[in-house]
């Protein structure tokens, strides 16, 4: 039987923010200055502008953020929902929080914002935990606005069926910063 994450010390909280402050962010990050490991990548960003947050104790623990937009596959719109800065507390990891969030992301993605599709960009490390969740490679190239124009999306793209609806193959084109 795969190994499960042990379950949190109930209660905790499931909120669902459209704040989330840079302060926010370094206060969960707890010192880690890229706690996602993408630097290196030296990619601009767009923000995410939903944010759910789990909450223990009166504390974040846990962060997905959520942005609607429509991707372009093969030319044809797609509506998503991105999903981006996933981060965990560094001494709360492991407890089950992060897929927590990203089921409560998916309860929001599929309820309020009425999309059959999400989509993320994670580090090669990562694939596998998302997988996990049911998340699968996109195996066709996606292309991102940066500054100095498109660019195929160096990190792994990944995306989440929410429904019956199959993902479209073909190529991606986000016509926007990646969040
Ligand atoms: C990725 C992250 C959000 C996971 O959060 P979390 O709260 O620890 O997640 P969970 O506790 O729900 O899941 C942890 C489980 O996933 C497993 N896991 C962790 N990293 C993994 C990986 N790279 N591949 C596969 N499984 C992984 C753990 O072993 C654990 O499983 P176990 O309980 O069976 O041992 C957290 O590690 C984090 O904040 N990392 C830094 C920020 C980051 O990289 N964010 C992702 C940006 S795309």
């Amino acid at each position: 039987m795969p190994s499960q994450s042990p379950m949190p010390p109930a209660p905790i909280e499931v909120r669902v923010m459209e704040f989330y402050s840079g302060a926010d962010r370094s206060d969960l990050a707890g010192g880690e200055k890229d706690p996602s490991q993408t630097g290196a990548y030296q990619l601009q960003w767009r923000s995410t502008e939903t944010h759910v947050l789990i909450v223990e104790g009166g504390r974040n623990v846990c962060h997905v953020g959520l942005v609607k937009h429509s991707v372009a596959v093969e030319g044809h719109p797609v509506p998503i929902a991105g999903i981006g800065g996933v981060l965990t507390r560094p001494e709360y990891r492991g407890c089950g929080y992060g897929r927590i969030a990203m089921k409560a992301a998916e309860a929001f993605a599929l309820s309020q914002m009425g999309v059959d599709f999400m989509l993320l960009f994670c580090r090669p490390a990562l694939q596998s935990w998302y997988e996990g969740l049911g998340w699968v490679k996109v195996s066709s190239s996606v292309w991102v606005e940066q500054q100095q124009g498109t660019i195929v999306q160096p990190l792994v793209s990944m995306v989440r069926c929410l429904g019956p609806k199959q993902w479209p193959q073909g190529e991606v084109r986000l016509g926007c910063l990646p969040w």
